[in-house]
């Protein structure tokens, strides 16, 4: 028998989907993708170019377990300059993915008994990641009226003696919300007087429209900063999803045992994405700005179309790339065999309808709505759309 740890994960709600449109794109059947999480756009050529150039210069040897010194001292350059936090070399790590700096932090703070806070719409692997550490998340849900922002009262009273820290994202996935410079202040002061670490995931940051401003949450007070672990990498913002390079910035003894477990389980992050990622440091090229003026086109022509659909309604996400539509006026309604019921039929029956895959919210900790990522082209979205109009229409 399979140990616990492993027997206690819940399967995605995203995997029944994504092997079920693998089927059907073996068939031969075209599918219009929105369920993906990641940039359609390539890693900007002078990045690229790093990488090669990384292989020639012999960067294909272990590096020190928490990355190159290089590499992070450019990201406490990064830090200082775009975020206004200012982190030694030795503060920050390194690690193959955002998603393992943030495991990294979760097994170095967490343990049996423990509690997470996570304000739900939740990133689907917040939950497992938790779990995973024996501690148990503590799901707590924000309104849709409300743009998903973080309700203050509702996380104060989901506080115990076992709470040992929250998991904020900001931009947030699913659900585009960017909290507030206040909002921030006030869960930052709470954690402090409550001694509570805050798992800043900020990997959303460049992806903001409408001239909202990106706050990281350890900028408001020392005090703040001394409990905050701030997570973020290249994959979303620099378009190198693949590359799996990711970071973590925090308390000193934090970031040394962090250090210390990823030694032991992958040695370091891969060498030659490390050499690559300083360029995307030293030299973006202004490519995260041409990337946010597609994406922000998109957004506005999406959820204007998603919001001129009959029974769908769509708050504008500020941050990120996804759109979450509420779907919930369909559920109840049936065609030929199709009845829906939930966020995952209405999944279901959008990606065999109308050959369009999407996310269902069940899978975000939010079932009366699905998740659209709009990293796919305005021609595709275009398609989408109409396909997806049609098929709605179906529904009775
Ligand atoms: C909220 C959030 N955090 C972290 C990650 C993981 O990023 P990485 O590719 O750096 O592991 C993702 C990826 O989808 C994400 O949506």
């Amino acid at each position: 028998m399979f140990a616990k740890r492993v027997q206690n994960m819940t399967p995605s709600a995203t995997i029944e989907i994504t092997s079920k449109i693998a089927e059907l794109k073996k068939q031969g059947v075209e599918i219009l993708s929105f369920n993906i999480g990641e940039p359609d756009f390539d890693t900007p050529e002078n990045i690229r170019d790093k990488g090669k150039e990384a292989l020639d210069l012999g960067h294909t040897r272990y590096t020190p377990a928490g990355g190159t010194i290089d590499l992070r001292e450019e990201i406490a350059k990064k830090l200082l300059k775009e975020n206004n936090l200012e982190y030694t070399y030795q503060e920050i790590i390194v690690s193959n993915g955002a998603k393992q700096a943030l495991m990294n932090a979760l097994l170095t703070l967490c343990e049996e008994g423990d509690e997470v806070i996570i304000p739900s719409p939740y990133w689907v692997s917040y939950i497992e990641m938790v779990k995973l550490t024996g501690a148990k998340p503590v799901l707590v849900d924000m309104e849709e009226s409300d743009n998903f922002n973080l309700n203050i009262e509702k996380i104060k009273e989901s506080i115990t003696d076992k709470t040992k820290c929250i998991m904020i994202n900001t931009p947030n996935n699913p659900t585009g919300a960017i909290y507030t410079e206040t909002q921030l202040r006030e869960i930052g002061n709470l954690c402090v007087e409550n001694d509570i670490f805050i798992l800043s995931d900020e990997i959303y940051e460049k992806l903001i429209y409408d001239g909202e401003k990106h706050v990281s949450i350890g900028t408001l007070s020392k005090e703040i900063k001394d409990k905050t672990i701030l997570i973020n990498g290249v994959s979303k913002s620099f378009a190198m999803t693949g590359w799996r390079i990711g970071y973590a910035a925090g308390p000193k003894d934090i970031i040394k045992a962090m250090t210390n477990l990823q030694g032991h389980m992958t040695t370091g992050p891969n060498a030659p994405a490390q050499h690559a990622s300083l360029e995307a440091f030293r030299n973006s090229n202004n490519s995260v700005e041409k990337m946010v003026v597609e994406f922000d086109r998109r957004r506005k022509y999406l959820v204007d179309r998603l919001n001129n659909i009959q029974g769908i309604t769509c708050n504008l996400p500020k941050g990120a790339f996804y759109a979450m539509p509420n779907v919930s006026s369909f559920y109840g309604k049936s065609w030929e065999n199709y009845k829906i019921k939930n966020s995952m039929d209405l999944t279901n029956f959008l990606l065999e309808e109308a050959k369009v895959a999407v996310a269902p919210g069940e899978a975000f900790g939010i079932d009366d709505n699905i998740r659209i990522a709009y990293s796919n082209s305005m021609d595709n979205i275009v398609k989408g759309m109409d396909a997806l109009e049609k098929a709605l229409k179906k529904l009775k």
